[in-house]
């Protein structure tokens, strides 16, 4: 399926960016991770997709490779993020391929809505084994190749003839700091992935290497959407109420922040996570009373009683 360029990447990244360097994702036929993984290729890189079903990532691969010709872009399919084994032979053959690894998505995730009363343990487990264990497995799999990449691409602060290369990223959710029914399992397996990030930030950096977190929040056409809330349209603009933005995001949007963090532009950017979710989760805690709607209540001009200036500025 061929996609326009202007669905996956602005218009503001220098082409070459990433010549030479080489992307090793899990989950990379993802709804999200392939538009990263595209977004990546299309900026001069070469990219290993990892995933469960054969046909489904290979298919990606030969998808994600036609977005620039010459490119290299391998699917390897058949690898569960829960086998160390699997994932670091799968690490090793991308290595080998493409001659090492520069950047790293731990993208593959698993999700469904159910609440602590539908939930065995072994659906609880099998939640975190494939989140949090394996963005843990991908990690340990390619930070040897992450540490020689940050050793010829020094992170100095300054532009380095060969670019940037030693960079890590986790893709999580705000599930756990705004407090989510359904999403137990979930919101316990992104919180271990946030801290993976941050441990590593601290011990890889020492060597060069960044590790930091995408955390996207509703993304318009994504199988997260599609999976984890109602798509009627009155659900959908009741829930769009609740964006500060107002509007679901783009996957663009996640692949530009993702060009952002692995080039030279987010060089000093380490231990962090970018919330991608047009403000979404800051409204957690916005009232639910009919006399102070967000944001109906704000746009709509009245000011609120008892304020001692009493003044409201039009703005
Ligand atoms: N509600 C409650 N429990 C569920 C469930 C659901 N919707 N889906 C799976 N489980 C439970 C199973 O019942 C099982 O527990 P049990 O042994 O007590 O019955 C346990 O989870 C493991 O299920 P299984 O289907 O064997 O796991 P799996 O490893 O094959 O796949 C997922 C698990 C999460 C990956 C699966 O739901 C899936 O394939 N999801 C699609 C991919 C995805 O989630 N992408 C993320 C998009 S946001």
């Amino acid at each position: 399926m061929s996609v326009p360029r202007e669905k996956y990447l602005s218009s503001v990244w220098a082409d070459g960016i990433f010549t030479n360097k080489v992307l090793f994702c899990t989950g990379g036929a993802g709804t999200i991770c392939s538009m990263q993984v595209r977004a990546f290729v299309a900026l001069g890189g070469n990219a290993c997709i990892i995933g469960r079903n054969v046909e489904k990532t290979e298919k990606g691969a030969e998808d994600i490779a036609t977005v620039r010709p010459g490119s290299k872009v391998i699917g390897i399919g058949g690898v569960d993020v829960r086998e160390p084994k699997a994932l670091q032979s799968a690490a090793d053959r991308c290595a080998k391929e493409l001659g090492g690894v520069d950047f790293a998505i731990a993208g593959a995730a698993g999700n469904f809505l159910a609440p602590i009363s539908q939930l065995s343990a072994n659906a609880f487990k099998t939640v975190m084994d494939i989140d949090a264990l394996g963005s843990y497995n991908t990690a340990k799999a390619v930070l040897p190749y992450l540490v020689e990449s940050a050793q010829k691409h020094k992170n100095t602060g300054s532009a380095q003839p060969t670019g940037t290369g030693g960079r890590l990223m986790f893709i999580s959710a705000t599930f756990h700091y705004k407090g989510q029914p359904l999403q137990a399992h979930v919101a316990a397996a992104k919180a271990a992935v946030d801290q993976i990030s941050h441990s590593i930030a601290i011990e890889y950096g020492p060597y060069g290497v960044t590790s930091n977190i995408i955390t996207p929040g509703p993304i318009a056409n994504t199988e997260g959407v599609e999976r984890l809330s109602k798509t009627d349209p009155e659900s959908m603009k009741a829930s769009m109420k609740r964006i500060p933005l107002g509007r679901y995001g783009e996957v663009k949007e996640i692949a530009d922040a993702t060009v952002y963090l692995f080039s030279e532009a987010g060089s000093y950017v380490n231990g962090n996570t970018l919330v991608v979710d047009g403000g979404q989760w800051r409204t957690a805690g916005a009232s639910e009373s009919a006399a102070w709607q967000y944001p109906d209540f704000l746009m709509s001009g009245a000011a609120v009683e008892g304020v001692k200036s009493g003044r409201r500025s039009k703005l």
